[in-house]
């Protein structure tokens, strides 16, 4: 071989190389911001040369046009925002197990409760929805668990959002695993008598309620309550973490799982590890005020300063199954929880 021919292998070889690793590309599906997704999808590209196409539709548009497409959805990742939502996925089928030691090993270091036993999806943030109260009308030895705001103490104080919400099937269904389906509907029956206004849509609206003296106490998700806060320091309600003696604090998160439609599900567990990693696990904790689903991590954003909590380690697989949901749903209706 020539020089010259050497030298025209040497170049095509790269070409080829760089050619084939541009033309890859996986596909996330999500419900989700896209914007928040961009720093690690730029950084997956840089490290494997494959594109992340980004899918964002509201959850119900999301899982209609995959489930049209079938197993030739070209979605490698789902990425959503809630466990009820993982809760369907899992039961319709729509994932498949974690495909590479290495992923598996990423997942690891989720709390256990925080991830499927068969490595169908793990969190990569959570949140608390717990009690919020104004702290110049409640003080916080006055608050303890949230069957305790079914008290007659708190008629006409309470504020909560709508049934009609995965994150109010979520916590209900907790409550059914703290108490039974019994003791759950005089606990949700006691919420309803206690309202001081309609079930109010959506958690800033609660805790805007709060603020302005509608009510004194209300349930929402932390990281709405740091969203008011940091646009305006003077916001003056705060977190009460419910049920610090019991089971702990009710959290939710934001769940990955590789689609049972995908066909390359090594890179599609290379971006689930790189999801993991603790730059892009603040970066989203930052991001949404949200916790840092790892295990190692605290959160870095004002939301430290409201402490550490007790968190309920009921596996979220438990209470998102949809049986479980439905009967979250049906005790909602019986007291007439709107
Ligand atoms: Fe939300």
């Amino acid at each position: 071989m020539s020089q010259l021919t050497r030298m025209l292998s040497a170049i095509a070889i790269t070409f080829t190389a760089a050619g084939s690793a541009n033309a890859q590309s996986i596909t996330l599906y999500t419900d989700r911001p896209t914007a928040r997704l961009a720093p690690s999808v730029q950084k997956f590209t840089q490290l494997t040369g494959a594109q992340v196409n980004v899918v964002e539709l509201p959850y119900a548009k999301l899982i209609a046009q995959y489930e049209a497409e079938g197993q030739a959805s070209p979605a490698d990742l789902i990425y959503i925002k809630d466990m009820v939502l993982a809760g369907e996925l899992v039961k319709k089928g729509h994932l498949q197990a974690m495909p590479t030691a290495a992923a598996v090993q990423a997942a690891q270091t989720v709390p256990a409760a925080l991830r499927d036993s068969a490595n169908l999806w793990t969190a990569l943030q959570y949140r608390a929805r717990t009690i919020m109260y104004e702290p110049s009308r409640v003080k916080p030895s006055e608050l303890s668990t949230y069957e305790a705001l079914a008290d007659a103490k708190w008629a006409g104080r309470l504020c909560v959002r709508t049934s009609k919400h995965n994150y109010n099937e979520a916590l209900v269904s907790s409550l059914i695993e703290r108490h039974g389906e019994a003791r759950t509907r005089e606990i949700l029956k006691g919420w309803v008598d206690n309202l001081a206004t309609a079930p109010i849509n959506g958690d800033t609206a609660v805790l805007e309620a709060i603020a302005n003296g509608v009510c004194d106490v209300g349930i929402t998700n932390t990281y709405y309550l740091a969203q008011l806060i940091a646009k305006n320091p003077a916001f003056t309600v705060r977190p009460f973490f419910a049920d610090q003696a019991g089971a702990g604090v009710h959290v939710n998160g934001e769940m990955i799982g590789v689609a049972s439609s995908s066909k390359q599900v090594e890179l599609a567990g290379q971006f689930i590890e790189l999801l993991l990693q603790d730059e892009y696990q603040i970066h989203a904790s930052n991001d949404h005020f949200t916790y840092p689903a790892k295990e190692s991590l605290l959160p870095l954003t004002l939301v430290k300063d409201w402490g550490r909590f007790i968190m309920d380690l009921t596996p979220w697989s438990k209470l998102s199954e949809p049986s479980r949901i439905q009967q979250a749903r049906d005790l909602m209706n019986e007291v007439g929880y709107q």
